[in-house]
């Protein structure tokens, strides 16, 4: 069993696509372990993407990540972080296929609708940075 941090981007929000993105993961088997609206702090969304903090495009990933709210919610199942990912499509949503969340809704890079954890390292810190442990069920 694992648990993921998935985030319906602002692009995914604005989209009216939160309904859309949690349906696919409970039709596929998986459970919604917690669930919240949020707009993420600067500070959070450095913590979140840490590990981009020297690509040339950190700066806009944290400005886009910020500029409105995000559905945050940890997904849970067997293999949930694989899986996920799967669903969520490929990173450019030019390389993703048609069936994946990012192939049939977005377009560009920068603008790719959801994340999703991308080990069990990750996800651990990941839904720590947006969840405390009394919020899961
Ligand atoms: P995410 O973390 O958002 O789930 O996306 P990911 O694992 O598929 O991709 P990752 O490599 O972690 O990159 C994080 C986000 O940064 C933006 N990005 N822009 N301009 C670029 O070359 C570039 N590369 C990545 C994307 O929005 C990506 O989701
Ligand atoms: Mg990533």
């Amino acid at each position: 069993m694992e648990q993921t941090l998935v985030l319906v981007k602002p692009d995914g929000v604005k989209k009216n696509l939160i309904g859309e993105v949690i349906s696919r993961f409970e039709r596929r088997g998986l459970k919604v372990s917690a669930l919240k609206l949020v707009k993420i702090t600067k500070e959070q969304a450095e913590s979140h993407y840490a590990e981009h903090t020297d690509k040339p495009f950190f700066g806009e990933l944290v400005d886009f990540i910020t500029s409105g709210p995000v559905a945050a919610m940890v997904i849970s199942g067997e293999n949930a972080i694989k899986a996920v990912r799967g669903q969520m499509g490929a990173t450019n949503p030019l390389d993703s296929v048609p069936g994946s969340i990012r192939g049939d809704f977005a377009l560009t890079i920068g603008e790719n609708i959801v994340h999703g954890s991308d080990s069990p390292e990750s996800a651990a810190r990941e839904v720590a940075n947006f969840f405390k442990a009394d919020e899961l069920y």
